[in-house]
């Protein structure tokens, strides 16, 4: 009997010892992008900094690789790039379950809960509640934690604002508007934006929608809203941000934003609205509240309603983009502002470099390389069409690059394509109203980010290689000439 026990005691270590040297090794697990290490998340929820940490909710469920009844999951970092998983912040109650929204830190304590109380404001989901004659499908809801984040209490009058019949009544964005001394909300209602504006958290004014006129219509449900302020030469713009569901350049979700002025109660947009990013897994990205400098540091969801349930891992399902810096730029050929998105400085501290190389005679081709966890970045010159492409043994590959001032991004052989027919459907192409000189692509296990131009215009893709791509081919056209090429391999975080 004792011998039994022991044998299945040292079989329990063992198979602990194996699971955790597993966890984080599986086939396309992202190597330095964060993933919850089991089950499904989508939106970043609740981005926080405070105290030294960065806090980082998302919508997650713990018992599938699916969507099914939302928590917010929850996880911290100091540096942004290493990440530690924390255990779930909220559970889905007797008014629903608990869908995207944001946190705040309430340092003068104008609900109540407590000085610095950390405050959730989140949208709680439900198919079956009523309040005074109307179906209340989403309502937005509170709850506070005293202790960084780790436990956490709903408020005890929920919901802070309810709804009067209307579908989708979600995502709240809350901040502190300075200029006006009170806090802002701004919520994705239909096909719209709604904007409150409260002196507690708890009592919420409406004060006015935001629907451009002539807007691109079919975009699908509105969903996750940011709305803050940016500076470019001393000229203040608000940024709107918001997430469609449906339809966006890409065929399926997308996000644009809107660059304008905003009173308090009224957003005023100023220019065509923008796409974020342009590629097809960049989803629900949302910006952090409370960071030092006034830094824009946005996370978004690196996936597509359009297949995201499907994608071909098991342990867990969705990553989320590295954590990007967003800049208020003017251009002045097309006059209107934009956004740069950069990855946060911290990255490099997780790179080792490999391979510079000054001058590159085209056509160049690198072989016997991990590039699956890499950054590599070149300037170009003196033509426009290039070709670059990443392979491995098995014949599997992407290729982008731009052609007659097209991007084009092709991952029709880039491994594992046929979990969903719209994955790898067509070659991507995207229209772009600049010569291209910078490119910056970085791969981990399962992903492709693309920065062209200093962050200017922002392409994240997925692709799901069997085996890691080993060899890089960069061709050009006449004349082109491609220099400062580095080729940096990432360290992985989970280590
Ligand atoms: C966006 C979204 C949100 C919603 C959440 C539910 O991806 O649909 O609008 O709050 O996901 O998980």
């Amino acid at each position: 009997m004792r011998l039994f026990l022991l044998f299945l005691f040292s079989c329990t270590l063992f198979s602990q010892q194996n699971r955790k040297e597993m966890l984080y090794q599986e086939p396309f697990r992202p190597q330095f992008h964060y993933t919850p290490k089991n089950n499904w998340m989508n939106d970043p929820n609740g981005l926080v900094y405070y105290d030294s940490t960065y806090h980082m909710f998302y919508q997650y469920h713990p018992n599938s690789s699916v969507w099914g009844p939302m928590h917010w999951g929850h996880a911290t970092s100091k540096d942004l790039i290493h990440w530690k998983e924390e255990s779930i912040a909220l559970y889905p109650d007797s008014l629903g379950k608990i869908f995207s929204g944001s946190a705040i830190v309430d340092k003068n304590n104008t609900a109540g809960f407590g000085k610095n109380a950390m405050v959730a404001v989140f949208t709680h989901h439900s198919d079956s509640l009523w309040i005074k004659g109307y179906r209340n499908t989403e309502v937005q809801s509170l709850a506070y934690s005293l202790d960084n984040g780790l436990n956490w209490k709903k408020y005890k009058n929920n919901p802070v604002i309810a709804n009067s019949n209307e579908k989708d009544f979600r995502d709240p964005k809350v901040f502190w508007n300075e200029d006006k001394k009170i806090w802002n909300m701004v919520l994705s209602v239909g096909d719209r934006v709604k904007i409150f504006a409260s002196d507690d958290l708890i009592d919420w004014k409406f004060k006015s929608d935001f629907k451009p006129k002539n807007d691109l219509n079919n975009l699908g449900v509105w969903e996750c809203p940011d709305l803050f302020k940016m500076n470019y030469q001393g000229k203040e713009k608000w940024v709107l941000i918001i997430s469609h569901g449906n339809n966006t350049p890409n065929g399926g979700s997308g996000t644009r934003y809107f660059i304008g002025n905003f009173d308090g109660e009224t957003f005023t947009n100023e220019q065509a609205s923008t796409w974020l990013d342009l590629g097809f897994d960049y989803y629900a990205g949302i910006t952090f509240s409370n960071v030092p400098e006034n830094k824009k540091i946005l996370i978004a969801w690196m996936s597509n309603w359009l297949y995201a349930q499907k994608t071909p891992t098991e342990v867990w399902r969705s990553a989320m983009t590295l954590p990007r810096e967003l800049l208020l730029d003017y251009d002045n050929t097309a006059h209107i502002y934009f956004l740069r998105q950069n990855i946060v400085n911290q990255f490099q501290e997780i790179k080792t470099k490999i391979k510079e190389y000054k001058n590159v005679r085209l056509p160049f081709r690198k072989e016997n390389h991990n590039l699956m966890e890499s950054d590599i970045s070149f300037d170009s010159k003196g033509g426009d069409d290039i070709e670059i492409t990443f392979s491995n043994e098995l014949g599997e590959s992407i290729s982008l690059g731009i052609t007659n001032n097209i991007f084009f991004f092709d991952r029709r052989k880039s491994g594992i394509t046929d979990f969903d027919e719209k994955f790898s459907a067509e070659i991507q192409r995207i229209p772009l109203n600049d010569n291209i000189h910078k490119f910056q692509i970085v791969l981990d296990k399962s992903s492709c980010e693309i920065l062209l131009n200093d962050g200017k215009y922002s392409i994240t893709n997925l692709i799901f290689p069997t085996n890691k791509y080993t060899k890089l081919d960069i061709k050009g056209d006449e004349g082109l000439e491609v220099e400062n090429l580095r080729v940096e391999k990432i360290n992985s975080i989970w280590k």
